[in-house]
């Protein structure tokens, strides 16, 4: 089918490789279709009221491949068909997906490619069966897609927490201290497991796999007992002890999220002195995990999925997310998709390769 017009847009948290897809949709459109392309701005927040748009030319997508971010901008709030409203503590919702449907029908898009996580995902699905010509491309550095080998911002994301535990390694060592090392990964400990494990952490703690605060202290002790005056421990946001409340940093009513996490790191601390473990500091990671400059391997799986995800538009196969299958670019009923999430098996090579090499994973 023709690809006259398309619109792209990023929604939900934002991560490295955001642009390169940009990028790669921009100019595959351009040189395969003769396409004109629209970027929404923020989301589908950009669909409300007065559409915000910005004109995607060839000039605009040079130097994308290397920028960290989003040039469109992103958002987690402004779900159209949730649209929260906050007054004081009162949080409602209302529809405005006739509002979004009508500015996408008034942009006269052929094809409107969804770049974000489920719940991004889960909107553009709204709009498809809404009858709007939809292909979704998966983004979350948390990779729990279970539609998706692998989500593109993980493997930067793995990068940064793996640079900054080397680092932490020789400070610890120095001072003989016990060094907590915070990832994101709310459900999903795929940060904190192969961050971890590339990083040589001594203690991986993970949402996956139940942990306690005395089998992480069993753990810095045995390694004292081997002459080993520091130990590094990599723990995810999600991961809570068996006998403990999530740590939480505050309740959100704006967002789509209705908790932010972070801060497990800090606590942990707490949790340990009583234990008698030496000195110990928290390093959280937070968002420098998202920011920045995708790795190579990140930026090729960019570029592969946003080409990939124009000729499916071409073909008009709408309704379809672009996956990364057995290492080859696919697709998927974007309904399927977004109901398989990817969590870490217990039981999976990953977790028995870092219990064979040493790694505690508090259980024990
Ligand atoms: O969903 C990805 C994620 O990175 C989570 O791991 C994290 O809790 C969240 O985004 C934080 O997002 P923000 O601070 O932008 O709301």
């Amino acid at each position: 089918m023709a690809l006259k017009r398309i619109g792209i847009l990023t929604g939900g948290g934002d991560c490295a490789g955001l642009n390169a897809v940009i990028r790669a949709i921009t100019k595959c459109a351009m040189s395969r279709y003769g396409t004109t392309v629209v970027g929404i701005r923020d989301g589908f927040e950009g669909l409300l009221g007065e559409p915000r748009t910005l004109s995607l030319t060839p000039s605009m997508v040079k130097g994308l491949l290397y920028r960290g971010g989003t040039i469109l901008g992103s958002s987690n709030k402004g779900d159209p068909f949730n649209y929260k409203m906050v007054a004081g503590d009162r949080v409602t919702t209302i529809d405005r997906s006739d509002e979004a449907l009508q500015n996408i029908r008034n942009l006269e898009l052929d094809a409107l490619f969804v770049i974000g996580g489920d719940g991004t995902n889960a909107i553009g699905y709204g709009f498809f069966q809404r009858g709007v010509p939809v292909i979704g491309i998966p983004k979350t550095i948390d990779n729990d897609l279970g539609a998706t080998d692998v989500t593109f911002g993980f493997d930067t994301a793995v990068n940064v927490v793996c640079d900054a535990i080397d680092r932490l390694q020789t400070t610890a060592e120095s001072h003989h201290r016990v060094m907590i090392v915070e990832t994101m990964g709310r459900n999903a400990g795929w940060i904190a497991l192969q961050a971890g494990l590339a990083g040589g952490a001594d203690v991986i703690l993970i949402p996956e796999i139940s942990w306690s605060v005395e089998s992480v202290a069993k753990a810095v002790h045995a390694r004292r007992k081997m002459g080993r005056n520091f130990t590094i421990i990599c723990v995810a946001e999600g991961a809570t002890p068996v006998d403990k409340e999530q740590v939480i940093k505050r309740i959100v009513k704006d967002s789509s999220e209705t908790i932010r996490l972070g801060g497990i790191a800090h606590q942990l601390c707490e949790w340990l002195t009583p234990f008698d473990v030496g000195e110990c500091r928290g390093t959280e990671m937070g968002h420098v995990q998202r920011g920045g400059t995708a790795t190579a391997f990140d930026r090729n799986l960019c570029t592969r999925m946003g080409a990939y995800a124009v000729h499916v538009a071409a073909r008009g196969d709408f309704g379809k997310m672009v996956v990364l299958r057995n290492s080859q670019v696919a697709t998927e009923d974007i309904y399927e998709a977004i109901k398989k999430i990817r969590l870490v098996e217990p039981d999976s090579d990953w977790v028995a390769a870092a219990r064979d090499t040493g790694v505690c994973f508090g259980d024990e």
